[in-house]
């Protein structure tokens, strides 16, 4: 069942947004060579906390940390350790918060130090990928207008989407209806309107789109071991079109 939120609610998925974005952005600065997942989990828990907010990751579905932190061929839910980041490795950052019964949901990959032209260009089509995604987020489009902009532009770039994984709803449940994924057929799926508020996050890989869980059960990484991106915004859509909640407002 897809919810549709009033101006109000949607105001207090953004305030839990502002709070993930203001985390992600922390996060960034601290990123360095050396430093561990580990310790970068305890500051997005320390600063979520601060803000009043609680951690929306820690404890769904048994998930033991605040952040997912995965390195390189590592797609998604990677699991915080103490293996120092090195210089050139790529790191995905995807965090979720929950304030007044609100949540909100972000995420990024940044560079470790001093990255291949590859590593980057990959990020640089991923992130494009998610804001030409938004773009479509439109009332009079479907969900799959949003997964087939996606789609083709990774794929004209010469990489792959995941499939496994996908983008949702969002709002007072971490994953809501409907369901967003980042590949599809034009026109197909849900119509798109006022007060949907929707978790748009692409996971594209250099390589093939397979992946394959760890025996942790939870750390995604690529089957043929080439490097994985992910970008995610939470975003409303109005009858203007989309609003990104999570991109850094003010200071
Ligand atoms: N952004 C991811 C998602 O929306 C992260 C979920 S991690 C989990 O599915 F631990 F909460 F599962
Ligand atoms: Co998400």
């Amino acid at each position: 069942m897809i919810i549709y939120r009033s101006e109000k609610e949607i105001g207090k998925i953004k305030a839990s947004c502002q709070v993930v974005a203001r985390t992600l952005k922390v996060l960034e600065k601290e990123v360095a060579v050396g430093m561990t997942t580990r310790q970068l989990d305890r500051v997005a828990e320390d600063s979520i906390r601060r803000a009043g907010a609680a951690p929306a990751f820690k404890g769904y579905r048994g998930y033991p940390a605040t952040l997912c932190a995965s390195v390189n061929d590592q797609v998604v839910h990677g699991i915080p350790n103490d293996r120092p980041l090195r210089e050139g490795d790529i790191l995905s950052l995807d965090l979720g918060a929950i304030l007044d019964g609100y949540y909100g949901d972000a995420a990024l990959t940044v560079a470790v130090g001093k990255v291949d032209p590859r590593a980057i260009r990959l990020m640089e089509v991923t992130r494009d990928s998610l804001y030409r995604g938004i773009e479509q987020a439109r009332p009079g489009n479907r969900v799959s207008d949003v997964s087939c902009t996606i789609q083709d532009y990774v794929e004209s770039r010469g990489y792959s989407v995941v499939r496994n994984f996908v983008g949702h709803g969002i709002g007072t449940n971490l994953h809501e209806d409907p369901q967003v994924p980042n590949f599809g057929t034009r026109g197909k799926g849900p119509k798109i309107k006022e007060g949907m508020v929707l978790a748009i996050e692409p996971m594209v890989n250099e390589g093939s789109f397979e992946v394959r869980i760890l025996a942790d059960n939870w750390t995604v990484e690529t089957i043929d071991h080439g490097l994985s991106a992910h970008f995610e915004h939470s975003i409303a859509v109005t009858k203007d079109g989309p609003v990104i909640l999570s991109e850094l407002e003010g200071e």
